[in-house]
């Protein structure tokens, strides 16, 4: 019948539908066959397609999945076509220790950006010598030497912070603690980047829809990531409204706002150690070609979409394990209060002190940022030319590997036999230093986190705040089974509730 509408001759039609999907079919069986890597282990049907990936990923728990997938199959496993998650101690070394011009991020990144690949951002650009030059520009701004000028905006939303908390206390209610560090972490970044503050700490609220909009992005690019091509069908009818667009005009503003102040000689510019845009803004200035209007608006964005989500849920790990683990507590209340007394550390405690004189928090961080690193899937990059040995296995160029965080720290060959418990004393004995190195919270190599110190100093600064004003109680059902969580790119606390009252010295 179609077939006449269509004035086609008898049983063209099946020819016609038939033939794509026999090709189709052919040419998976043909690539398996042909595959140099077919012997290698991983669930039957994510040889043959992307789907399985994506259906685990969109389950919400895909780094325990990981970690389950190596438990069975050992230390490479297949997760998709041609793309391959490993648990080697040498792994990550060889795969993110190449030269930064030769790492390219796997297809997965193109979905975290608009289709025009000259608009991506840091994160998401699959250039690396593009990605190489954008990331010098932006560099000295991360430095260790710039945080001091930073430590300021992190002192305000500490103490706005503690006197949120002091009127919960009085109000005796059960308090979601993950909402709260999220609206410091963005409230910070917010600060730090442009001087001001999203007011989420103010209100208590997001009113203008920040962080669902935020997660709806990183689903977005989580998902369309598997199926990259996508990404141009999709992202022009993205909405253009909402809690992203609010992040988007916020930055305009702000940033036109520091280009204003910079011209106006009635503004005195002494008025305390720059924000971060304002540094970019007078290097734009002296040379409007080398950084651009548009460089700064897409640092400052990604400031926010990479740094105040991840810094949110480092900061909840910390305290959940804190309040999971008394002892661990006592001994870094102890610390604090020791340092306080014999005046090693100030009120608010500096970055600087904490380095010094509070080892077993550096201790706790790291335990923390092991245990749960804010990122829950590989960091997939493909093999360059010349191909790569890993874990005993010759890896052609063009296929795709990469290690997650969640599976390599719990590498027993790494962190010992205990790797799955919390103990933050371990960063404190002898190989500490070693187990440094294999670290994967912040990714490793050219691509590694560029605001990792700014995270630090978060996490460094806050924690003894909280630690020594407040006691936190874990709500009764989480203590014994946990909290949940739910992933997408990154591992959120999604029931993070508790009570809060004032320290009772
Ligand atoms: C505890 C907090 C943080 C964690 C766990 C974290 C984690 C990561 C990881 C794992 C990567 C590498 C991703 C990859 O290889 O695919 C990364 C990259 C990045 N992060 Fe962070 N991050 C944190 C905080 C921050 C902060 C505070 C900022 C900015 C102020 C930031 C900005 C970025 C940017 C721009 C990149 C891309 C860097 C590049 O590709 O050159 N992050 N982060």
């Amino acid at each position: 019948m179609i077939e006449r509408i269509l004035l086609l001759p008898g049983g063209s039609l099946t020819v016609l539908l038939g033939l794509p999907l026999i090709l189709s079919i052919s040419y998976i069986f043909i690539s398996i066959l042909l595959d140099p890597l077919r012997h290698l282990p991983g669930p039957r049907i994510a040889r043959f397609t992307r789907l399985w990936y994506l259906y685990q990923i969109y389950q919400g728990r895909f780094e325990q999945v990981n970690i389950a997938l190596h438990q069975k199959y050992g230390p490479i496993v297949r997760i998709a076509p041609g793309e391959y998650s490993l648990d080697d101690v040498n792994a990550a070394k060889i795969i993110y220790g190449h030269k930064a011009n030769v790492v390219s991020q796997a297809p997965w990144y193109y979905a975290w950006s608009p289709a025009d690949p000259n608009k991506s951002g840091l994160f998401s650009d699959l250039n690396p010598h593009r990605h190489a030059s954008q990331r010098r520009k932006f560099a000295s701004a991360y430095s260790m030497s710039t945080l001091v000028s930073y430590e300021q905006y992190v002192d305000h939303c500490t103490a706005l912070l503690v006197q949120r908390f002091d009127e919960l206390a009085q109000s005796h209610h059960i308090i979601n603690l993950y909402h709260w560090l999220q609206c410091y972490a963005f409230d910070v970044i917010g600060e730090i980047t442009f001087g001001v503050r999203f007011g989420l700490l103010d209100m208590g609220k997001d009113e203008a829809g920040i962080f669902t909009a935020i997660d709806g992005r990183n689903a977005y690019g989580t998902f369309v990531g598997i199926y990259p091509f996508l990404n141009n069908l999709i992202f022009p009818y993205l909405p253009k409204s909402g809690g992203f667009t609010f992040v988007i005009k916020f930055a305009v503003n702000q940033i036109s706002k520091k280009m204003a102040s910079l011209k106006d000689p009635r503004i005195s510019r002494t008025d305390g150690p720059p924000d971060f845009v304002s540094k970019l803004v007078a290097r734009h200035e002296e040379d409007p070609e080398k950084i651009t209007k548009a460089d700064i608006q897409m640092i400052c964005q990604s400031n926010i979409a990479a740094g105040s989500d991840t810094t949110a849920i480092s900061l909840s790990s910390i305290m959940y394990f804190l309040m999971k683990h008394p002892e661990s507590l006592g001994r870094l209340r102890k610390e604090i209060d020791d340092a306080a007394t014999n005046k090693l550390v100030s009120d608010p405690v500096t970055f600087k002190q904490a380095q010094e004189h509070l080892p077993f928090l550096q201790a706790v961080i790291k335990e923390a940022l092991r245990l749960h690193p804010a990122v829950g899937l590989g960091l997939q990059r493909i093999v360059p030319e010349g191909g790569v040995d890993i874990a005993a296995q010759k890896f052609p160029p063009g296929t795709t590997v990469g290690v997650n965080a969640w599976v390599s720290h719990r590498n027993q060959a790494t962190f010992g036999t205990d790797a799955k418990e919390w103990r933050p004393e371990r960063w404190l004995e002898d190989g500490g230093k070693e187990m440094e190195g294999h670290m994967l919270s912040f990714g490793m190599g050219s691509r590694t986190c560029i605001g990792k110190n700014i995270s630090l100093l978060e996490m460094s600064k806050l924690i003894p705040q909280l630690i020594r004003t407040f006691d936190f109680q874990l709500e009764e059902s989480l203590l014994g089974r946990g909290w949940q969580t739910e992933s997408r790119w990154f591992v959120k606390q999604i029931d993070f509730r508790g009570s809060i009252s004032r320290r009772k010295l």
